[in-house]
């Protein structure tokens, strides 16, 4: 049986963190085995928001370095503005998209909400609002079954759906097919500190386990991780206490996590036993993902390895391109 095609794509954001790599890069990784996967790593997004030039291109090299420690192949990956065909096609799929639609994408006016609140002023870019159609032109351009994205990203893959079809409508052709999302339940993981809400970056470092973090800032945070703040009604696991079951369950340490949730229910004071479970479970997987990462950093051909695979991919890019050139009427 001929594989699906799968295309997904990540912001060259900076430091990863353990959120991120169970929220979609593990789900990457898994797919490969059964998909033909294109994964992205998209900087001419990361353009749409105020950024640092220098630090745009070292995020973008650390991302890949990041995403092929983590087991992501490096033929599977490429690096959208290596494939500057992603911009032309975006502007076709411009005079294709709709106006009022783009006005009512929720991403777009939380991200304006987040400029304004931002001292750095409330400039918004044209980029900003027509990123959900360079998204389109990422998806569309690799002609995949699906998408892998998680719930906040939805409303862009429909916005590309309808792109392909208004596409096929008006130029009377079936070129372009619809893309499904393809959703897997992950874990949620929460913030270390504040384990109500979501772990993230903007919260701050100590609400974060980074993926290739040294060993004692690490073990610090985990220390000091908050369990239970004595408000949750009895008889109710605290979000801290569960936050560090998820952990150690997700990175695959099934035996310790059914000790310690039979210690937990047997009603024992063992919050830092707890802790030094997950210790125990994340200091190794992130030591070796670090190690990882050293090697990659160290190999002095690897980026000649992404620029090929980004040229291979591109091959694929410039064919939908002609493709699409012809059935609108460039010369
Ligand atoms: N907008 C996505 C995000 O913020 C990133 C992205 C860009 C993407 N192009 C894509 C995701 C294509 C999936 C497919 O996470």
């Amino acid at each position: 049986m001929t594989k699906k095609n799968i295309l997904s794509a990540i912001q060259p954001t900076g430091q990863i963190h353990l959120g991120n790599y169970l929220g979609a890069i593990q789900n990457w990784v898994k797919l490969q085995a059964d998909y033909n996967c294109v994964y992205g790593v998209v900087d001419y997004h990361a353009m749409t928001m105020p950024y640092d030039a220098q630090a745009l291109r070292n995020n973008t090299l650390d991302m890949i370095m990041s995403l092929v420690a983590c087991g992501v192949k490096p033929e599977n990956l490429f690096i959208q503005s290596l494939i500057p065909e992603h911009t032309e096609l975006a502007w076709i799929l411009n005079c294709v998209a709709s106006y009022n639609e783009l006005t009512r994408q929720t991403q777009f006016k939380d991200k304006i909400a987040q400029l304004e609140e931002n001292t750095s002023g409330s400039f918004i870019t044209a980029g900003l609002f027509t990123y959900p159609v360079l998204q389109a032109a990422d998806i569309l351009m690799y002609h995949p079954h699906f998408v892998p994205v998680g719930k906040d990203q939805e409303q862009h893959v429909e916005l590309s759906r309808n792109v392909v079809n208004r596409f096929n409508y008006q130029f009377q052709t079936e070129y372009f097919h619809e893309p499904q999302v393809l959703f897997t339940e992950t874990p949620k993981v929460q913030s270390l500190a504040d384990p109500s809400k979501k772990m993230s970056k903007s919260l701050g470092e100590k609400h974060c386990v980074f993926l290739f973090e040294e060993e004692s800032t690490l073990r610090k945070k985990i220390k000091t991780a908050v369990t239970d703040t004595g408000d949750t009604p009895e008889g109710q696991m605290s979000p801290g206490v569960e936050n560090l079951f998820t952990i150690i369950k997700a990175l695959g340490n099934d035996s310790l996590h059914q000790d310690l949730m039979q210690e937990y229910l047997s009603g024992a004071k063992m919050y830092g036993k707890l802790k030094e479970g997950v210790a125990e479970t994340v200091v190794p997987f992130v030591n070796t993902l670090r190690e990882k990462k050293m090697e990659i950093m160290e190999d002095a051909d690897f980026m000649d390895k992404i620029r090929a695979s980004s040229a291979e991919i591109r091959k694929k890019a410039q064919k939908t391109l002609q493709e699409v050139r012809e059935i609108t009427g460039l010369i």
